[in-house]
């Protein structure tokens, strides 16, 4: 029977008490994690979301009813205690905060009885992922769940602390709003007053803060949920959160000089990793050619060499020929690892193909200098050997080439780069490289639609020596677009922003909208624009990324109390859900049986 807590006042979170307090009384309250029956005496494991204290239950102490009660315990029972702080008598154990004193309890009441859980309450869980997330509110009682969400908090007490020293404003913005423009699927709400007509949910807050730069609040931030209704993977949820800011009368420059600060003092008081400023920049053009990606991984070298000059005219037809079709050959040197088996090496090429690869070509350098390779029979000894000075080959090295159109080798080589460093585990999570990535294209070339579509959104200023393009090389501009990457993951993107309105007409017009198109979706904010507008500029970070990569979790789903599956469903609420036929008469919509399925 669950008994009250009439009377009873937590003193202490379990780890609070200490050899400080050896000979005082405390009441802890919490959950059986193991209890311990020697006959006479009852050792009892008790846990909250501090950590571990040892209580000792005796009949001599706790009286008959008390023992009864301690011998009744089972694990995720919940238990209020009160005892005198001893020194540990038996051995002390060093794997707990408390590992050197123990309760021992003079009242015990059972607030609460447990079922046997689905799995043991512990860090490292081995069980699988889906019965965990089902029976989530039992996983977050594990430390390392436990650990993320208090590292979580952490994080956006600081954000707040240290954004509002800055003197920024925090302010929310709408969930029911109109579609956003940041590019993935929306979310949409049905509104019963308006039947047929639908709210989406914000993927950003990103017109609204424009908006409030305009309203003159100058400085603001908000943590806010965003949704974006695209596939999911290990870094993306459907809600996700951002810590998003913007801030007028600034460039490029002054966003990344406050988010600097912002990570230094984040890394420092939550993690007690020092961060060294400046971060260090490069630009998009660069971040491609020597890593093949927008978000290196800086941890590691294996650097992306050109050598299309090299064998333009080389007898290797899959060389020469991408070439001529106006592609590139470039390749990275794995390290040492020459003696690679073919098997490994086959399976790098498979996983390039993924990439679209239609090959791989590979050549290993042996010890006596010859070489084992899949095309060097096209090649002239003289070819091979400035092929192989220009990857600063060394005997024990193995190099792979990708040739193709330049994304596709890009794409290749930054994905195998990475797989080979995984493989070879190069990758230290203690280690993180910050890096912002400058200078992103402003517009990419949509196949699907056969138009230029923004690369961050339709309100990305050009760079200034750029503008000039818009009109004859849209393909070429670059933007005062910036991410943040660490160690591989993008977890922060902004940009400068437009604000005068001849510019976002061109922007517009090279998006093939026109100004009814444009007005229509973005009215609200072009009208702002004709009032007086601040320069202005700003920046999200991914919050789930960030505390994923401060934890040292492979995954987005372990910093989130209730997240997501790959499919977007609950596995423990079981949404989304179907409803009833009286909500959806409300909001004059009819289901219709999909086909085939
Ligand atoms: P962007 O679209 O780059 O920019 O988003 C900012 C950051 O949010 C994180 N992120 C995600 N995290 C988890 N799950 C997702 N599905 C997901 N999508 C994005 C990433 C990303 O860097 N309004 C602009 C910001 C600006 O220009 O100020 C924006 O939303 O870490
Ligand atoms: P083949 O002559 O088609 O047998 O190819 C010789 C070698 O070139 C094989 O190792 C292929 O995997 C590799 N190869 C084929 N296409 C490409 C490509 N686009 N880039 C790099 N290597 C390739």
């Amino acid at each position: 029977m669950a008994e009250s807590m009439k009377g009873l006042h937590r003193s202490h979170r379990c780890t609070e008490v200490s050899n400080k307090n050896i000979g005082e009384t405390v009441t802890v309250m919490g959950w059986v994690q193991k209890s311990r029956n020697k006959g006479g005496i009852i050792f009892v494991d008790l846990r909250d979301r501090s950590g571990i204290l040892q209580i000792i239950f005796e009949q001599s102490d706790v009286g008959t009813e008390g023992f009864a009660k301690a011998e009744h315990l089972r694990s995720e029972f919940v238990i209020a205690v009160t005892g005198k702080v001893e020194a540990r008598s038996g051995a002390v154990n060093e794997n707990l905060k408390t590992g050197d004193i123990e309760i021992r309890a003079n009242d015990i009441r059972i607030l609460s009885e447990s079922e046997t859980p689905p799995f043991p309450i512990e860090a490292d869980s081995k069980t699988k992922e889906d019965l965990r997330l089902k029976y989530r509110f039992l996983d977050l009682r594990r430390p390392d769940i436990q650990r993320n969400l208090i590292l979580r908090s952490k994080v956006t007490n600081i954000t707040r602390q240290y954004l509002s020293q800055e003197g920024f404003l925090e302010i929310e913005t709408p969930m029911l709003t109109k579609s956003t423009p940041e590019g993935a699927r929306d979310y949409l709400v049905p509104s019963r007053v308006h039947p047929g007509n639908f709210y989406a949910l914000p993927q950003s807050p990103q017109l609204f803060k424009q908006l409030l730069m305009c309203g003159g609040y100058d400085r603001y931030f908000q943590i806010v949920k965003c949704f974006r209704d695209e596939d999911l993977r290990a870094d993306r949820q459907p809600e996700f959160t951002q810590i998003d800011m913007e801030m007028s009368f600034v460039d490029v420059d002054d966003v990344i000089k406050i988010n600097e600060g912002l990570i230094k003092k984040m890394f420092k008081e939550c993690i007690g990793v020092d961060v060294e400023l400046p971060i260090q920049r490069m630009t998009y053009a660069e971040a491609m050619e020597r890593f093949g990606s927008d978000k290196p991984d800086t941890r590691f070298g294996m650097e992306l060499k050109n050598v299309t000059e090299l064998v333009k005219d080389c007898g290797f037809g899959v060389f020469s020929q991408a070439i001529q079709n106006g592609g590139s050959v470039r390749g990275i040197n794995a390290k040492g690892q020459g003696s690679m088996p073919r098997k490994k090496i086959d399976g790098l090429t498979d996983y390039a193909k993924d990439f679209g690869a239609k090959g791989l070509a590979y050549l290993s350098i042996n010890e006596d200098g010859t070489y084992k390779s899949s095309f060097a029979k096209f090649m002239t000894d003289e070819e091979l050997k400035s092929l192989v000075n220009a990857m600063e080959g060394e005997a024990g090295d193995l190099l792979f080439f990708a040739a193709d159109n330049d994304d596709t080798v890009f794409a290749v080589l930054g994905n195998l780069r990475l797989e080979i460093a995984r493989n070879l585990d190069l990758l230290n999570k203690d280690e993180y490289k910050f890096l912002w990535v400058t200078e992103f294209p402003l517009l990419e070339y949509s196949e699907e639609e056969d138009r230029y579509v923004a690369k961050h959104h339709p309100f990305t200023m050009p760079l200034d020596e750029d503008i000039h393009m818009l009109d004859t090389d849209p393909g070429k501009v670059r933007a005062k677009a910036y991410d943040i990457v660490l160690n591989g993951t993008e977890i922060g993107g902004g940009s400068v922003r437009i604000y005068q309105s001849d510019i976002q007409e061109k922007m517009f017009q090279v998006l093939g909208l026109t100004k009814e198109e444009a007005y229509e979706r973005f009215g609200f904010l072009l009208n702002a624009f004709k009032y007086g507008v601040p320069p202005h500029a700003g920046l999200a970070f991914g919050l789930d990324r960030l505390i994923m990569l401060m934890a040292k979790e492979d995954s987005i789903r372990d910093v989130i109390a209730f997240p997501k599956v790959k499919d977007a469903s609950c596995l423990m609420t079981e949404a989304p859900g179907t409803v009833d036929d009286k909500q959806l008469d409300e909001l004059g919509i009819a289901i219709e049986e999909a086909e085939n399925k």
